[in-house]
């Protein structure tokens, strides 16, 4: 290509890259910087930009050492040999080192103080309490370890987690690394379908269960759930083990499904954590693509602990005697990440809540803030806007001095609700964390570091130690100022991901592919004048509706699972309060009708195969899809139908143009 062609090609890149949908759109400009009260920078760990600065050069520049420093940190049974190996995209950190998870979140905790500090505090939905020490949590640990061994899972096994929010679920986590099993935390809102393709795909021998949790006063019946995953036999599963939790009448198949509480009858609480290499899979966690099938991300032991620990050191500047919460569920990488393993590493007390915000009333995360003095609070976006709507008085009545940190993930934050978050949560005294990171990513890669970073609302600001970001055209030529591009990670990172769970191939082409050595991250992004990094949305066909990520191409292989489906496209629209909605283009099969009473079977359907979540908003029926003459349907401007705009841009090579005036027209549902 001449230099002419390939600039212009770059120029037009540029301009290409927008999101799949626009987030919630933004009714308010702050341009206001708001910098780190001096309280909070005086005892920081670190207190000034030069400070952050001189550490972010280091850790690019000489990675091997920064990273050798931090690691010292984690209790080794053997010491690395060397920080890094990396052959794209193949990397391996701390190689020769040998080291526990478990025993790093627990047995090491036990020697001095901390050994009867609280490690979790955990409230049920219907308001039970409990407070697990870290002696006692080491003893529940490893008495669940001597389970899983008497259920023959040895290291390397694959075990499925589908649990509520409830200790046991921590317990199960800890248990699988301590003897060096791979766990996959299946999120408890996921169907029973999806069960059987994360067990399928991962190979577990067990799955571990509860008979049901609690959400929003209703019981979600997780062993049913597990039941149908299960149904014919065809999945590799041996063991299932139930914890009661909400009492109600369960299947319990002989010779296959065991009560957790008697299968810890039969063991002691002696059980040494393995040492495992530093490489050693720690866990698979599922998370949507491009296709109609979830990947099985995959993450290892030292690299993913280390950066899990450093960021709570870092970003949550966690102490000894903070009260950490963090609202995710522990099926998403958050809750792995932020809730188990990066707070307990530290020894901070993590605290867990089982059911929904709004149960019994909208104010009970500010009861809990109160009743426990929470510290720092860790929350998404689509909750912050929930409770902006929900109004200030539910949480006017109550005490949240506690706080001293606020953190979001999850997407991009509106700076409405950065505001609000601002002043009325932290009573415009906590520094906020605007974390940007993904499932792939281990833990946070964009962020602001709360002594030091002045923020600014709707930015993640910078990147994190040893992460070289950068903002690039298709090309991967840096954009300029302000101009949109794709968000890529320039070199590896201890906890970025090792691989798609037996598919080398996917790997590759999804994150390494598109710029030769570098991880494509899927988001696009701008730099303002001053560096930040402003996250865009995702650039694929990955929507993100109330910080979960969907596949479209998921939710489209769902809906043509139902026999009155021809054809589907799915697209996300703003969405005020989830960020992005999920709108479902249909045409149905001859013969067909279509209206209200479809739509709503069409949205149970989908929920019945992936799980709540993917909830459509919207079931648009069409007589056809707007496509071009090659057959590819143009998403494009369904999108901008689905958020009631004009059509913009080239139509020409649409198929048939009165598609989309009937498009348009359609109402869809009624
Ligand atoms: O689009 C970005 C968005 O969430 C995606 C990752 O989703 P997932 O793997 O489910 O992990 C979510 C929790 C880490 C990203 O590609 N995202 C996450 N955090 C932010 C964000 N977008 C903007 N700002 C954030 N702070």
């Amino acid at each position: 290509m001449s230099q002419k062609a390939a600039s212009q090609k770059t120029a037009k890149a540029a301009k290409n890259v927008k999101p799949a949908t626009t987030s919630t759109k933004s009714l308010l400009v702050e341009n206001r910087v708001f910098k780190p009260a001096a309280e909070f920078s005086k005892k920081a760990r670190i207190s000034s930009m030069a400070q952050y600065r001189k550490m972010h050069e280091e850790s690019l520049r000489h990675p091997e050492k920064f990273f050798a420093r931090e690691a010292k940190e984690l209790a080794w049974r053997k010491p690395f040999k060397k920080v890094l190996d990396w052959k794209c995209p193949n990397a391996k950190w701390f190689t020769g080192g040998q080291l526990n998870v478990s025993e790093n979140c627990l047995d090491r905790h036990l020697d001095g103080p901390r050994k009867t500090k609280a490690a979790i505090i955990w409230e049920g939905e219907p308001g039970e309490k409990r407070v697990i020490t870290y002696q006692q949590l080491h003893r529940d640990v490893c008495r669940f370890s001597n389970v899983l061994k008497r259920h023959k899972v040895r290291k390397g096994d694959r075990v499925v987690i589908y649990m509520p929010m409830v200790p046991e679920a921590a317990v199960a986590m800890l248990a699988c690394t301590r003897i060096g099993a791979v766990h996959s935390v299946v999120f408890g809102g996921f169907s029973a379908e999806s069960i059987k393709d994360r067990v399928l795909d991962s190979g577990a021998t067990v799955v571990i269960t509860a008979d049901g949790g609690y959400r929003r006063g209703a019981v979600v019946p997780l062993k049913k759930n597990v039941d149908d995953a299960l149904k014919g036999g065809d999945t590799p599963v041996k063991t299932v083990i139930v914890l009661r939790r909400t009492g109600q009448d369960v299947h319990i198949e002989e010779g296959r499904d065991y009560w957790w509480h008697r299968e810890l009858e039969y063991v002691d609480a002696n059980c040494p954590a393995v040492a495992l290499d530093s490489e050693a899979p720690l866990f698979i966690l599922y998370t949507s693509g491009s296709t109609g099938k979830p990947k099985g991300i995959l993450h290892s032991t030292a690299g993913y602990l280390l950066h899990a620990q450093m960021t709570c050191k870092y970003v949550f500047d966690l102490r000894d005697d903070d009260v950490y919460w963090c609202t995710a569920d522990i099926g998403w990488v958050t809750g792995h990440s932020y809730m188990v393993y990066g707070p307990l590493a530290m020894g901070a007390t993590s605290l867990m809540y089982e059911g929904a915000p709004n149960w019994p009333e909208n104010d009970r995360f500010w009861r809990i803030i109160e009743e426990y003095a929470v510290t720092v609070f860790y929350t998404a976006p689509t909750a912050i806007r929930a409770f902006m709507k929900w109004g200030d008085d539910w949480l006017k009545k109550h005490d949240l001095s506690s706080l001293r940190l606020l953190g979001t993930v999850g997407e991009p934050i509106n700076p409405e609700a950065w505001m609000w978050y601002h002043k009325l949560v932290g009573g415009g005294r906590c520094p906020i964390v605007d974390t940007w990171w993904q499932t792939e990513t281990g833990g946070h890669m964009i962020t602001p570091i709360p002594g030091a970073t002045p923020t600014k609302p709707g930015t993640a600001t910078l990147p994190f130690f040893g992460v070289d970001a950068a903002i690039v055209d298709d090309l991967g030529k840096e954009v300029g100022t302000n101009e949109q591009g794709k968000l890529v990670i320039r070199k590896p990172w201890p906890s970025m991901l090792r691989g798609i769970w037996g598919d080398k191939k996917r790997y590759q082409d999804t994150y390494w592919s598109e710029f030769k050595g570098w991880y494509f991250a899927g988001d696009g992004a701008r730099r303002d004048k001053d560096g930040y990094i402003w996250i865009i949305g995702r650039i694929d066909d990955v929507l993100n509706v109330a910080g979960h990520r969907l596949g479209t191409a998921e939710v489209e292989s769902a809906l043509v699972s139902h026999p009155a489906v021809a054809e589907s496209a799915v697209v996300g629209r703003p969405d005020e309060l989830k960020g992005q909605g999920v709108v479902c283009f249909v045409t149905v099969k001859e013969g067909v009708k279509a209206g209200r009473e479809l739509a709503d079977a069409l949205k149970s359907h989908v929920r019945k195969v992936i799980g709540p979540v993917a909830t459509p908003d919207e079931i648009r029926f069409a007589a056809a899809l707007p496509k071009t003459r090659s057959g590819k349907i143009m998403r494009r401007l369904l999108k901008q139908i689905a958020a009631g705009e004009t059509l913009k841009g080239d139509t020409t090579t649409l198929e048939d143009i009165n598609v989309i005036a009937a498009l348009a027209a359609a109402s869809g549902e009624d």
